[in-house]
């Protein structure tokens, strides 16, 4: 295995610097590829990545700026492309929720994220010393790190998707796989953001320490430790715990947790480990709430864990997301989005986020003068008839009928006029 992903390691230092010549390629114009073949490739060069992610991909939006939203379907040409293709973070995407399906792998995937992210250093400038959320997690060196223990399990599960898009980075996958894991076990959507640069070689990974551990003589101090190194704060620091309603410890990885519980002894997954909640594979907000009753064997509870209901500032926000969850939603997507940026360098500068859902044409607006008195709204079940009517003379509510009003008159007029003069009246 080890062999298996130094070789990759390789290829992506490979790729990555061939990527970095031809990221400032501009996409010759007139050029079309098809956007299945862009997803799907594996064996594509970067100046091929490049090419098709400025003119792949049918749903494929791009916001950047924070404003601007471009239709690559439209467009075909994007003047610059990224450290990660867009259209294959889409397919990506779609291959890691069908992974989370067949595996139940979401806790894996969320803990994969945030230890790739969890060594940032805000105190140093240089990337990638300043560690944080680059990638550097797929290299043996930093895998095998005490806290890392056990997730060459979620490395082996994403390097098939890694393989079949090249043009996505390592540091990219884990990111979007930790979010695609949230929201697929049903939390919050995270306003994500992607175009991560990935490290080249071992040699770039920061050393061992720079995670929490689980049973430090002082919890809370610990935390403030490691957690504002980060640049987070006691707010996040609570928010992103609650990450650990899903999952397990296991005592033959982290040392923590019983071997298997009534919870885990039939899995989903591999059977064992001793999770947080009883259903650990549905994010909300039970992990607050088990912590503070802890009236359950079988669930387990870190002394780190334990201290977010002890130390007065923690607990003002524990106390809070045990109570509301739509509250924990939303601080913790805020938080995990804000995690999974750290360190990060990003190719455009900005980063991009994708929007899988084409925007909807502005509705129609919705013209019944002839109908409507003006003085209230119309009914759906009215509007669709007024519609129909429309419709069934080949017209729409918000033009005038096409109907020839001129020639009906004048028909009205002549039949009139015949007969008139069929009457006798004249
Ligand atoms: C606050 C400090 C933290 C400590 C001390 C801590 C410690 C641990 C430990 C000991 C495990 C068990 C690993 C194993 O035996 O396989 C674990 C698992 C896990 N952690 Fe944390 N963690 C912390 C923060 C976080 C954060 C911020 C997140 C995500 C936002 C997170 C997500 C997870 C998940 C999802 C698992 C389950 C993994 C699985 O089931 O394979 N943890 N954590």
């Amino acid at each position: 295995m080890s062999q298996r992903l130094s070789m990759a390691s390789l290829t992506a230092a490979a790729a990555s610097t061939a990527g970095a010549t031809t990221s400032r390629l501009l996409a010759p114009a007139g050029l079309s590829l098809s956007s299945s073949a862009a997803a799907s490739s594996s064996s594509s060069s970067s100046s091929l990545n490049c090419l098709r992610s400025a003119t792949s991909g049918a749903h494929l939006f791009l916001r950047q700026r924070g404003s601007v939203l471009m239709n690559l379907s439209k467009r075909r040409f994007s003047a610059k492309c990224y450290a990660s293709d867009p259209a294959q973070l889409l397919s990506a995407r779609e291959d890691i929720r069908e992974l989370l399906r067949t595996k139940f792998c979401h806790p894996i995937m969320v803990r994969l994220g945030w230890h790739d992210a969890g060594t940032y250093d805000k105190n140093i400038e240089e990337w990638p010393k300043r560690g944080g959320a680059n990638g550097s997690l797929r290299f043996d060196a930093e895998l095998k790190h005490g806290a890392n223990a056990g997730l060459v399990n979620a490395l082996k599960l994403l390097q098939p998707i890694k393989d079949k898009y090249s043009g996505v980075t390592y540091a990219d996958l884990f990111q979007l796989a930790s979010a695609t894991a949230i929201e697929e076990a049903g939390g919050p959507k995270i306003p994500m953001k992607y175009g991560r640069v990935d490290v080249t070689g071992p040699e770039q990974c920061p050393e061992e320490g720079r995670l929490p551990d689980a049973g430090p003589p002082s919890p809370a101090q610990h935390l403030r430790d490691v957690f504002y190194r980060m640049g987070l704060n006691d707010k996040e620091i609570v928010a992103l715990s609650g990450g650990h309603t899903l999952g397990r410890a296991r005592p033959e990885r982290s040392g923590w947790g019983k071997p298997v519980t009534k919870y885990t002894k039939d899995g989903p997954g591999t059977p064992g480990g001793q999770s947080w909640t009883v259903q650990w594979l549905k994010f909300d907000n039970s992990y607050f709430k088990d912590v503070k009753e802890r009236n359950d064997e079988d669930l387990l509870v870190l002394p780190t864990d334990a201290v977010l209901f002890e130390d007065p500032s923690f607990k003002e926000y524990a106390e809070k997301y045990a109570e509301d969850q739509e509250a924990f939603f939303r601080d913790y997507a805020e938080a995990h989005a804000k995690l999974s940026n750290l360190g990060a360098k990003f190719d455009p500068p900005e980063g991009f986020s994708l929007d899988t859902a084409p925007p909807r044409p502005a509705p129609e607006k919705f013209v019944a003068a002839k109908y409507s008195s003006g003085q209230r709204e119309l009914s759906d079940a009215m509007k669709q008839k007024i519609r129909a009517e429309y419709e069934a003379l080949g017209g729409s509510p918000d033009k005038p009928l096409p109907t020839n009003y001129f020639l009906n008159i004048m028909i009205v007029i002549a039949v009139l006029a015949v007969l008139t003069y069929l009457t006798g009246s004249y």
